[in-house]
């Protein structure tokens, strides 16, 4: 898909990713409605994005809040404009033992993960037949590959990955694309504290937001149904699905690297 004049809804654009998202498809003639919690940084953003001669409008919402995919979308249609594009960027994580993570984070992250992104399609489903239009969810490597410490996170991706499958083929040839899109450890807010020092410690892969929201935007112009981001971590994907009992034993040993600083976040 081109990008030119094209009319996207994003969440998450407050965010690391989004945000690079945000530059880049503005820089190739996408007119952007931004959204996230936090207004002002979303008014920043669109500030830049004019200067830079780009076009974006803000929707600021939390979108946990009850009728909140609901009302962005109608709001939206007060712009009275052909809407191509959502993409489902926002998202939470958690890290720790399972045992130990508080049922409202767990509520939290589904709310955020999955519940926002399925309502927000439903509400812009019928605008987005208009067109042929395409949904794009921001999932995760964990989304494929459950990891230990992640639990909740990575229901929550598995989640929206088997959405999003079902999603492309119920909408099979009415127009309307679904990506799937999934990075891997991203340097980002999502990762602070001792998420990003067990990463530096356990010397994990990992990319910076503008190479991620590059490699979005390539995955868009190349009507991708899924893009997995990194290697090896798209072949621990397959080996995954094929063999799981072999995934088990390397993240076993994993799972005691990451001890220490899962023990950090007991309260
Ligand atoms: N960073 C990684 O390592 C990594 C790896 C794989 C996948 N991902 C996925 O990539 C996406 C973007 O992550 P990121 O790394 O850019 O994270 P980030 O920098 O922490 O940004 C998260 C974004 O989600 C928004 N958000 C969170 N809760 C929200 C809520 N209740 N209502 C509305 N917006 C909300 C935040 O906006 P406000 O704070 O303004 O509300 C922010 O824009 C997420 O879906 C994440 O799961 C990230």
């Amino acid at each position: 898909m081109h990008l030119q004049d094209r009319c996207i809804l994003l969440t998450g654009a407050t965010g690391g990713i989004g945000r690079a998202a945000a530059l880049q498809l503005a820089a190739r003639g996408a007119r952007l409605w931004l959204s996230g919690r936090r207004e002002e940084e979303l008014l920043a953003l669109a500030a830049q994005i004019r200067r830079e001669g780009g076009r974006a409008e803000v929707l600021a919402a939390d979108l946990t809040a009850p009728g909140a995919a609901r009302d962005l979308v109608a709001r939206l249609r007060g712009f009275e404009v052909r809407l191509d594009m959502v993409i489902n960027c926002a998202g939470a994580m958690h890290f720790g033992y399972f045992e130990s993570t508080p049922p409202e984070a767990i509520e939290q992250l589904w709310r955020t993960n999955v519940l926002a992104p399925m309502q927000l399609v439903q509400a812009a489903l019928p605008m987005l037949r208009q067109g042929g239009g395409l949904v794009v969810n921001v999932g995760s490597i964990f989304g494929s590959i459950a990891f230990p410490c992640f639990a909740t996170y990575s229901s929550t991706k598995f989640a929206l990955r088997g959405f999003s499958e079902a999603l492309r083929r119920e909408l099979s040839g009415s127009g309307v694309e679904v990506l799937y899109f999934a990075p891997r450890y991203t340097r980002t807010a999502l990762n602070s504290g001792a998420v990003s020092d067990m990463a530096s410690a356990l010397a994990m892969n990992q990319d910076e937001p503008e190479a991620v929201g590059s490699a979005l935007v390539e995955a868009i112009e190349r009507n991708r149904k899924e893009r997995y981001l990194g290697w090896p971590e798209k072949l621990f994907v397959r080996i995954n699905a094929w063999f799981p009992r072999l995934v088990d034993a390397a993240l076993r040993k994993q799972g005691q690297q990451m001890r220490p600083y899962a023990l950090r976040q007991l309260p």
